[in-house]
């Protein structure tokens, strides 16, 4: 199976998933990315068994309502029963390094109002260490060379991400050669630093599930 097959498949088994559980009022967060784009258009197929989507991104919200899929600002929402994500790298406890799309800031928040988070992912994301996929950090950009500075101190080597602006008119930092061994302290750490807005460890709140695309089918994991 190729690697957008595999996207597909695991976005169809994230529909299957949820399906059970939805009501004619349920609104879904909903992630950013290749892999999420999959579950979108999967989604897009039962579109009328539930209300509609909390996005994380303005392109994600783009194709929900291109597909016809209504779309809610997250303050006109109560907490939400399932977010549906794909991940950059995902570890063995389901921590996981997100933001290779830029989206991060608003993919934790939609995270956090979340009772579910689902991870949608190829077998290429899983690692045993995060780290090697290089960290971003979303930053207000007058901190950008401070926190460069700092990502140094902590062992890392920071790369500004030329000609991105997020979609909170931010920066993007992507720090190379971290040695994660503890990812939920790093992200308590990193977000101290002023001027951070979000890290891309999703550590303090990781998946519940990750429903992974393998040659041989879905599997569904989750930590004990
Ligand atoms: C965007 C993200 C994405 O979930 C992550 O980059 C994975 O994307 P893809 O499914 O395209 O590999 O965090 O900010």
């Amino acid at each position: 199976m190729t690697q957008d097959e595999l996207k597909r498949a695991v976005g169809q088994a994230a529909v299957d998933y949820i399906l059970p559980h939805l009501y004619a009022d349920s609104i879904i967060g909903v992630g950013t990315g290749s892999t999420a784009n999959c579950f979108i258009d999967a989604l897009a197929n039962v579109r009328h068994q539930f209300a509609g989507a909390v996005a994380s991104s303005d392109a994600s919200a783009k194709r929900l309502r291109d597909h016809g899929i209504d779309v809610f600002d997250l303050n006109s929402t109560g907490n939400l029963e399932f977010y549906i994500d794909g991940a950059d790298e995902i570890n063995g406890v389901l921590e996981m390094i997100k933001g290779g799309g830029a989206a991060l800031t608003r993919e934790k928040i939609v995270a956090a109002a979340a009772k579910q988070f689902i991870c949608v992912a190829d077998e290429s994301k899983c690692v045993k260490q995060l780290g090697a996929f290089p960290l971003p950090i979303e930053v207000i950009p007058m901190a950008r060379s401070y926190i460069a500075r700092e990502v140094v101190k902590l062992g890392g080597d920071p790369v500004y991400r030329q000609g991105v602006v997020t979609d909170n008119g931010n920066h993007i930092i992507d720090v190379h050669n971290l040695n994660i061994t503890d990812a939920r302290a790093l992200e308590q750490q990193l977000n101290q630093l002023p001027g951070v807005v979000t890290n891309g460890l999703f550590a303090l709140r990781r998946a519940d599930v990750l429903l992974l695309g393998t040659a041989a089918g879905v599997q569904t994991r989750t930590v004990g």
